[in-house]
């Protein structure tokens, strides 16, 4: 088939450090990450310059680390801005360190920020473990009485059957008194290329998260892979400089490295091209068999889900 012409990049998924302080049930970091390692800022600004020219939109600061365990986060959110000052910048952490001064200075840089919180008390500890509900406690109480500039803040909540019923509690004690934005809720995704989601949850679930929490569930029902954006759109870089198609499937080797080749020299190579044209004939290659994105609609058409 003949390459149809490429299209700029929009959205952008860098990870600038894959060390992470929590082993969450859900997540396949360790199934995935190599050499543990935080970006230098020089690599960075490589990074950066050989995105610079293209018209990101938006760009999520995160991947398969903890942000803010790079001991230079706040500078990292200020470059972002110098080279894409348009650019909405979105960042998730897990809330499971002291809340400094540091923190505080990139919310300047950020629009959005997500509080991971999955769970209420023993399922949070469980899902997030070694997480502990009192260290997110006591970082909540830190960050309220700071300033967010014009940072929104909300929470991001992975649901899973054991959590269901711990939504409300998340919603009426932190939410509400924290005084944060949004309880965005996501049905866990499997982001490996070789294994498919286990649902496991019962019909009651369904149906108590369809009539309370549908209108917080975040996804699309209504999805087929030739509407998938990554392939002319999105971009996911690792720590390491590999070139990943999308935020769906972390396990790929990658389709080449940003610090050694040119970002359209990759999207025009012949691997990257292969995932790209099955999915606009819909005829997706084994990169996306496994796509969350696909797994998730007969469960999100079930909850009448199309944000
Ligand atoms: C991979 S984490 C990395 C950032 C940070 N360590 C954190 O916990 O927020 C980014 C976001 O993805 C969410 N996440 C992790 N595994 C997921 C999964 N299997 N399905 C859906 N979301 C997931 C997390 O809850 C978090 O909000």
């Amino acid at each position: 088939m003949q390459n149809s012409p490429l299209k700029p990049i929009t959205y952008a998924y860098l990870e600038t450090t894959n060390y992470c302080n929590l082993k969450c049930s859900f997540c396949n970091r360790e199934e995935v990450i190599g050499k543990l390692q935080h970006m230098s800022i020089e690599k960075y600004e490589v990074m950066l310059q050989k995105l610079s020219e293209h018209p990101i939109t938006e760009a999520k600061l995160m991947g398969m680390g903890e942000p803010f365990l790079h001991p230079k986060f706040d500078e990292i959110c200020k470059l972002f801005k110098s080279y894409f000052p348009k650019a909405f910048l979105i960042v998730a952490t897990n809330c499971q360190y002291r809340f400094t001064e540091r923190i505080e200075r990139a919310l300047e840089h950020i629009d959005l920020l997500y509080f991971s919180i999955d769970g209420y008390k023993e399922s949070y500890e469980k899902d997030r473990a070694p997480a502990k509900w009192e260290k997110l406690m006591k970082f909540l109480d830190d960050f309220k009485n700071s300033d967010r500039k014009n940072c929104r803040v909300t929470v991001n909540y992975v649901v899973n059957p054991n959590n269901i019923y711990d939504i409300q509690k998340v919603n009426d004690e932190i939410l509400i008194p924290y005084n944060l934005e949004e309880l965005r809720l996501n049905i866990a995704q499997d982001w490996s290329e070789d294994k498919t989601m286990v649902g496991g949850y019962k019909k009651e679930d369904l149906e108590y998260l369809k009539k309370n929490w549908k209108a917080n569930i975040k996804g699309k029902s209504k999805w087929d892979y030739n509407s998938c954006f990554w392939p002319e759109n999105g971009v996911y870089i690792t720590v390491d400089g590999r070139v990943l198609m999308c935020a769906l499937n972390t396990s790929a080797s990658g389709f080449g490295n940003i610090f050694i080749e040119d970002i359209d020299v990759i999207r025009q190579n012949k691997e990257f091209s292969k995932v790209r044209n099955g999915c606009k004939e819909n005829k997706p290659e084994d990169h996306c068999k496994n796509c969350s994105y696909k797994e998730l609609t007969p469960i999100l058409d079930y909850l009448s889900v199309n944000n």
